[in-house]
């Protein structure tokens, strides 16, 4: 039977958050310790009711249960040996889990359950106020710890938002389990300076240890069970893999993948093209690890002896989004039934001059950004009257007016491309702030060109006009370009639309044309704004309308600024001045 992959991710997804609530919860609960075990002991009674009532309880098995089994369907659906050493430990880690966990879980609640012995922390801490014990409880924290946080990091490292957070993340997961683990020594010391009184002991303590010999017998031979059986799991999974390769290996189960230059790489059948590369040592680009989010793994269908597995549905969205023709896969989701002869489509980054200590991004990564374009208008007639270097004066005065409004905003002005410039906002903010710094740039760039002109029309040259358009959305940044002439850009839908949206200036004689997305995003209410009209258009390259704001006077964007506290944009007194200045 086979399960897509996008279900597969998201029930582990849902269960690893369960448990990954679960245990945050409990490390915090440690952590009272720190305050006294008084304190500990009282949140510990409102973690109980959050996590020992029916429902949670169900909940907290099932997640354990199915996170577990889908970890063992993943191992076994793993083709290769090859495996990144990010995802080993990640492997290793989740697999030794419930062995070092099977302890706590016995002396806490399971006892309870069975036994009715309470878990209260003074039992517990005592119980395990032990060197060999104590160092068992922080391979066991660190284990289930560190599992928990790399599955999060891998699962959210291509997130917008994930970037800007990384830093705080970081520090709440280093320091969770290092406040739990002190407030667990507080209590521990707290309890064997109480312990020296034996009087106090046999009051508070003694009483507290209620399991008797054929009790404490029955749990022994639970851990031992579960232990003996888990290792039957492992030795399953282990024979299930062994049994499929042989089954694969013995007979008409090889598929032979043919590249480009005759090099022919024989594997299993349910291998994917893209395993098959990798087993082959093939250079195969697969910029998202062959998740099916990006497409840079995809292949050209030369020649296939049969007929191969119809795309599903997270193949499917992929080719339609970039209009593969027909013969064209994605080589991490086929896996082939029968011998084909493919190419890869995409060159390696190497062979493009990927630099050494590439960074994040040199891949791209995604991000909700604001993208902003500005474009000189009539330019190209004007310009042919300029002498060459009277063109570079100027055209070098506009873009320096333009790129410190950017930058002083927030932004960077990352292309200029002829007469254009685009920027992105939102590079270190959240889109929020992203919209605002785009807008209070535009009103900067506006005011800057303001000033700049004066002091082009008193040296003799001619003013320019321009049209700016705003747009925000999600979009992939990366470096474009080739060896060491790399610029940081963006690509995707917001882009393009940010584009269309500056042209459409021209169309309706304004200064700037913003999305809905924008004012929205920025918190601004631009229709009780004079000056600025609200339409609906149709932008080239998009199916439905798109709501816009136009505004034609951009000192309407002033009073936006202030009803939005819009970013402080302390521009220089005067950009334009600034580079007369220099010129002179
Ligand atoms: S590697 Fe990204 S879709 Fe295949």
């Amino acid at each position: 039977m086979h399960i897509p992959e996008l279900t597969v991710r998201q029930i582990r997804l849902a269960s690893g958050l369960i448990l990954f609530a679960y245990v945050s919860t409990h490390l915090t609960n440690h952590a009272a310790g720190i305050v006294s075990l008084q304190a500990a002991e009282a949140l510990r009674r409102i973690f109980l009711a959050t996590w020992r009532n029916p429902v949670s309880t169900f909940l907290l098995y099932g997640a354990l249960l199915v996170h577990f089994a889908l970890g063992l369907y993943a191992i076994y659906r793993r083709r290769t040996q090859r495996i990144p050493a990010r995802e080993l430990a990640q492997m290793t880690l989740g697999l030794a889990i419930p062995l070092l966990m099977l302890d706590h879980v016995k002396g806490t609640r399971v006892a309870f359950a069975l036994y009715g012995q309470t878990d209260s922390y003074a039992r517990v801490v005592w119980d395990l106020w032990r060197p060999a014990e104590g160092l068992r409880q922080v391979a066991m924290l660190g284990a289930v710890w560190t599992h928990g946080c790399l599955g999060l990091h891998f699962l959210l490292r291509y997130r917008a938002w994930y970037p800007r957070h990384r830093t705080t993340l970081l520090l709440v997961a280093i320091g969770l389990p290092a406040l739990a683990l002190f407030g667990f020594w507080s209590i521990g010391r707290e309890l064997a300076l109480l312990a020296r009184d034996p009087v106090w002991f046999d009051r508070h303590m003694a009483p507290l240890f209620t399991l008797t010999p054929p009790e404490r017998g029955a749990l022994k031979a639970m851990e031992s069970a579960f232990e003996w059986g888990y290792a039957g799991v492992l030795c399953a999974l282990v024979g299930a893999i062994a049994i499929r390769s042989v089954v694969e290996r013995a007979g008409r189960t090889l598929v032979s993948v043919r590249y480009p230059g005759g090099r022919t790489v024989v594997v299993p059948r349910g291998f994917s093209v893209l395993e098959a590369s990798r087993t082959g040592r093939i250079p195969h680009t697969s910029v998202c690890g062959g998740r099916g989010r990006c497409s840079t793994c995809r292949i050209r269908i030369l020649s296939a002896a049969g007929e191969l597995p119809r795309p599903r549905t997270d193949e499917q969205r992929t080719l339609a989004r970039i209009g593969a023709p027909e013969n064209v896969r994605l080589a991490c989701q086929l896996r082939p039934q029968a011998d084909l002869a493919v190419v890869p489509l995409v060159e390696l980054a190497r062979a493009v001059g990927r630099a050494e200590g590439a960074s994040e991004v040199s891949f791209g990564v995604e991000r909700e950004v604001a993208v902003l374009f500005i474009d000189l208008r009539g330019w190209t007639g004007r310009s042919e009257g300029y002498l060459p270097f009277d063109l570079v004066y100027v055209l070098n005065r506009y873009f320096e007016t333009v790129g410190t409004a950017v930058r002083r905003n927030g932004g960077i002005a990352n292309q200029f491309i002829g007469d254009a410039v685009m920027a992105i906002f939102g590079q270190e903010a959240d889109r929020r702030a992203a919209c605002r710094q785009a807008l209070s740039a535009a009103l900067d760039i506006s005011r800057g060109m303001a000033r700049l002109n004066q002091g082009l029309e008193r040296d003799g040259f001619k003013a320019f006009d321009f049209g700016i358009g705003i747009d925000a959305g999600p979009v992939v940044i990366g470096e474009f370009g080739y060896r060491e002439v790399r610029t940081l850009s963006a690509a995707g839908n917001t882009v393009n639309t940010a584009s269309r949206l500056q042209e459409l200036t021209k169309e309706f004689h304004a200064r700037l044309v913003l999305s809905a997305t924008v004012g929205g995003y920025a918190g601004v209410d631009l229709t009780r704004i004079g000056g600025v009209e609200r339409a609906s258009v149709q932008v080239r390259g998009r199916t439905n309308a798109l709501e816009v704001f136009i505004v034609r006077e951009m000192e309407a964007i002033a009073a936006a600024r202030s009803q939005a506290r819009l970013e402080a944009a302390p521009m220089p007194a005067a950009v334009g001045d600034e580079a007369v200045a220099l010129s002179r």
